[in-house]
């Protein structure tokens, strides 16, 4: 009896801390994305690309270069400017927001994977 009620508690500190990391990805998402890319990650029709529909096949590593150097591609109207200030533990935060709570899905980016991006990313 005990000892269920100590796995059962120990389930819920599970998810309340794995919550918590989107957590803060959620808010520095409001604060550094939302406002171009939607608080819900809709976007903006042709001018800011919507963050919800990326599904299962996207590069999702790759949105740590995006926000260290920007992103500009031919056929875009707009250029997405650098994000300056970012750690890389809130980057892989804000990256598994977009990935878990906004294209539900399972899994997650590691922070060993944000971190073996970053450098590739100079340009
Ligand atoms: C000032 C507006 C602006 C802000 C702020 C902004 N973006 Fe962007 N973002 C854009 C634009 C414009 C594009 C399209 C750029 C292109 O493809 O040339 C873009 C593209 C992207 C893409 C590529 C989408 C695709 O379909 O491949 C991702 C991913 C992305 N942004 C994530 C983010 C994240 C995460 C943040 C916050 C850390 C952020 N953006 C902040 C304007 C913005």
């Amino acid at each position: 009896m005990r000892r269920s009620s100590i796995l059962i508690i120990s389930f819920f500190l599970f998810l309340a801390c794995n919550h918590n990391t989107y957590k803060q990805g959620k808010v520095l998402y409001e604060s550094n994305c939302a406002q171009c890319h939607m608080p819900d990650g809709s976007g903006v029709g042709d001018l800011y690309p919507a963050l919800s529909q990326l599904g299962p096949d996207y590069n999702y590593s790759l949105i740590s270069c995006y926000i260290i150097n920007g992103k500009k591609s031919e056929n875009s109207i707009l250029e997405m400017v650098a994000i300056k200030g970012l750690s890389d533990i809130e980057i892989n935060n804000i990256i598994n927001y977009v990935r878990s709570e906004m294209n539900d899905l399972e899994g997650e980016v590691s922070i060993a994977d944000t971190r073996k991006q970053i450098p590739e990313c100079v340009q």
